[in-house]
């Protein structure tokens, strides 16, 4: 590893890039120019992209007519790092402990992204011109459902024609184990809230006599599942495509102990999910209804006796292969409004969806990233889907025409999203030198 690369990922990691919360825009606007300034340096012609939201970074090399073009996408954004006193170390001061950089956004998505500039950075240096066509999207709103990148790809549709697109945000199966990643999840999301009283009334002198509406928001999501971890709701599988046998055999003979692996990363004493199917495939090819956050009444110290005006829920489901998210959400609307308990109204705010993805990993550009895969890990390359959504993923299949191949890099034990995320600095070398034989066997 090159020093100027740790000090390349260390700048990058530094900015407050958190894409959900309007305070932190001058950093997602700083960390942008910090990659523009990179990506012009390195020789690519590149733009900020102005948006309604946080910008988008797009740089292209000189684009050759004769040769292949390939769309590399990621995003500069992260998630907030809260809860702040479980990280061991400050979540924008990145630090080297054992080979691994901890700091938040170190595998997602930044160090994901850092490995294909450097990779490209490289290339330049040694051959002064990339074997491929080449145009970097990074953006600034993966986290919270990419709204502006539809946009951009609409208004440049042409100007992005791709053969291919290649996008590192996922995870490989196993430290040192050659991944490709040929489907993941999508998402909706749903704002619940229940509305009782006008205001919060003494318990003595209306309990019993008015509906609560924390009562009412457990009862309503109680009626989600059944106690064998099944979707209640009526017609929510209808549109869920059967595993196929093929996947169903390949994923059993992946060289892991899932099963294990999920109890060691997630800290739960034991697995739960949907009856009849195995942990990978409930994690990659079923949906699930997440209960994501639940608040109402008096969350303070001590008790209060209150009858709270009011409760809320904030959900969000995983979605699979053939579900439509506005379908979903619609069904679920009904469901809930159905078993609403007398005396409390409903208020439900749809909010973001992504589409689902899933793409043919032995396509011919399928079959070069499995190539370039083999020649930098060895051994063989395990094909999986991801449980993880990035929604735009559909958007480049729809609007440019282009399907997408992800190579991520990130590990089991990477905590993405959670307390001290962190990226191995053998993947960060390792993914400079994928990127490198990825383009020329691409090309
Ligand atoms: N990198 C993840 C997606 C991912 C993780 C895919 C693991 C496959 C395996 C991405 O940055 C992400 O977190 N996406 C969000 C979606 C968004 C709309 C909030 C997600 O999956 O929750
Ligand atoms: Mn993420």
């Amino acid at each position: 590893m090159k020093d100027n690369y740790l000090e390349d990922f260390y700048s990058f990691l530094h900015f407050q890039s958190i894409s959900t919360d309007d305070q932190y825009a001058n950093q997602l606007i700083a960390c942008a120019e910090w990659v523009v300034e990179k990506l012009e340096r390195i020789g690519l012609k590149t733009d900020l992209v102005r948006t309604k939201g946080h910008p988008i970074v797009w740089g292209r090399n000189a684009h050759d007519p004769k040769k292949r073009t390939v769309l590399i996408y990621g995003h500069y954004d992260v998630q907030p790092p809260d809860p702040l006193e479980l990280w061991d170390s400050p979540p924008f001061e990145p630090v080297l402990k054992n080979g691994y950089i901890f700091a938040r956004g170190a595998t997602d998505n930044k160090g994901q992204v850092l490995a294909h500039i450097l990779g490209v950075e490289e290339a330049l240096q040694k051959n002064r011109e990339l074997p491929v066509n080449l145009h970097f999207v990074i953006e600034g709103e993966e986290e919270i459902g990419s709204p502006s990148l539809a946009t951009f790809l609409n208004e440049n549709r042409d100007a992005l024609g791709s053969n291919i697109a290649i996008v590192s945000d996922s995870e490989m199966l196993g430290r040192g184990v050659a991944t490709l990643a040929y489907g993941l999840r999508g998402l909706a999301a749903l704002e619940l809230k229940l509305t009782g009283p006008r205001i919060d009334l003494h318990s003595g002198l209306f309990g019993g006599v008015v509906a609560n509406p924390i009562t009412a928001l457990a009862q309503l999501l109680a009626t989600l599942h059944d106690r064998e971890g099944h979707i209640s709701v009526p017609g929510f599988y209808d549109d869920v495509a059967p595993i196929e046998e093929w996947e169903r055999e390949a994923w059993k003979n992946l060289p892991i102990n899932p099963d294990q692996q999920m109890l060691r990363e997630s800290g739960a004493r034991v697995l739960f999910g949907e009856t009849g199917f195995t942990t990978l495939e409930r994690l990659w090819a079923r949906p699930t209804a997440e209960l994501n956050g639940i608040s109402g009444g008096y969350e303070g110290k001590g008790s209060k006796t209150v009858i709270p005006a009011t409760a809320m829920a904030k959900l969000t489901f995983r979605l699979v292969p053939n579900q439509k998210p506005d379908a979903v959400l619609s069904t679920v609307q009904e469901h809930l409004r159905k078993h609403l308990p007398a005396g409390i109204d409903l208020e439900m705010e749809p909010g973001h969806t992504g589409a689902w993805y899933l793409t043919d990993p032995h396509s011919p550009s399928g079959k070069a990233a499995q190539r370039a895969l083999r020649e930098v890990f060895g051994g063989e390359v395990a094909l999986i889907r991801g449980g993880g959504s990035i929604p735009i993923v559909s958007a480049f299949r729809d609007v440019l025409g282009v399907e997408t191949l992800l190579l991520g890099l990130g590990l089991p034990d990477c905590r993405m999203h959670s307390p001290n995320e962190n990226f191995p600095l053998e993947n960060l070398d390792a993914g400079i030198r994928l990127n490198q034989i990825l383009m020329r066997e691409l090309a």
